[in-house]
């Protein structure tokens, strides 16, 4: 592979397409995995670079295995994969079906990507894999699966850096430790409302320099900190509700 190729899956949402421009003005060739590519072909066009559209079927993961092998031998490899897939959910009632399309998203089909690309870039000799995570994943929290799902993330990427090192192999694995975004853009809240270019060349650069764990952006690595110090009767807000009102 000569053409620095990346493949972006889940690259719908604001902050993949601002990773993909950025990427593109680098002169990176991009495959873009999407749920529906017809409404990504006007966003593709626009690249200064060669990009492929593809669709996503990320809840059935032996069709995106079978997806990522594909594009893999067109694309002749990649450098860089980057998850960035994510559902998130709550309801009241913890109703199953809700739980279940977290599960398939979040844990099968990103473990589905994550162990293909692994093999992949074994066969090819290097690569990068980097993931979109979130610091949700530090303790439980309301959407209970979402909590769950990116704690598993977590450690499933622990677990294949580790891998790649028992096999001395110059495969980087990336977990983007993301604070909040749109939920503080919902809530109006400047204080935590970090710029979408700004935390997208967060992303690059430490991608770039091939961390193995980032908080981003960087305030997050505070915050992350000290949820992880507290004890649970101050983590868990609803103990000082039940105080409240006796
Ligand atoms: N936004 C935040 O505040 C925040 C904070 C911390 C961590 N994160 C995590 O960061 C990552 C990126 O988040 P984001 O805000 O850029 O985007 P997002 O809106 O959370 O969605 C991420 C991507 O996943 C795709 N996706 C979701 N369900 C899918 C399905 N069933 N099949 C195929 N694709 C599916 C979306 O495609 P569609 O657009 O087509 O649905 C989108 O491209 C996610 O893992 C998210 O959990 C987000």
């Amino acid at each position: 592979m000569t053409q620095a190729n990346a493949i972006i899956v889940g690259a719908s949402s604001h902050l993949s397409k601002e990773i993909a421009t950025r990427l593109a003005q680098q002169n990176v060739s991009l495959v873009l995995f999407v749920q529906n590519p017809e409404d990504m072909q006007e966003f593709a066009d626009q690249l200064p670079t060669k990009v492929e559209v593809l669709p996503l079927d990320i809840e059935n993961p032996s069709a995106i295995i079978s997806q990522l092998e594909k594009v893999w031998l067109s694309i002749d490899g990649a450098h860089l994969v980057l998850v960035n897939t994510g559902l998130n959910g709550y309801h009241e009632s913890l109703p199953w079906q809700l739980e279940q399309d977290i599960i398939d998203v979040n844990v099968s089909g990103f473990t589905a990507i994550c162990n293909t690309t692994f093999r992949l870039m074994r066969e090819q000799g290097y690569g990068q894999i980097a993931a979109i995570n979130s610091i949700a994943g530090l303790r439980g929290g309301p959407s209970v699966a979402y909590h769950a799902s990116k704690a598993y993330a977590q450690n499933y990427l622990e677990g294949l850096s580790m891998h790649a090192q028992r096999l001395k192999l110059p495969i980087t694995i990336t977990d983007i430790q993301l604070g909040l975004l749109d939920k503080a853009a919902m809530q109006q809240s400047k204080l935590w409302l970090p710029p979408l270019p700004k935390v997208a060349a967060q992303i690059i650069k430490a991608m770039q320099k091939g961390k193995r764990k980032v908080y981003v952006t960087k305030r997050w690595r505070l915050i992350a900190w000290m949820t992880m110090c507290l004890p649970e009767f101050i983590y868990n807000t609803r103990h000082w509700k039940t105080k409240k009102k006796k």
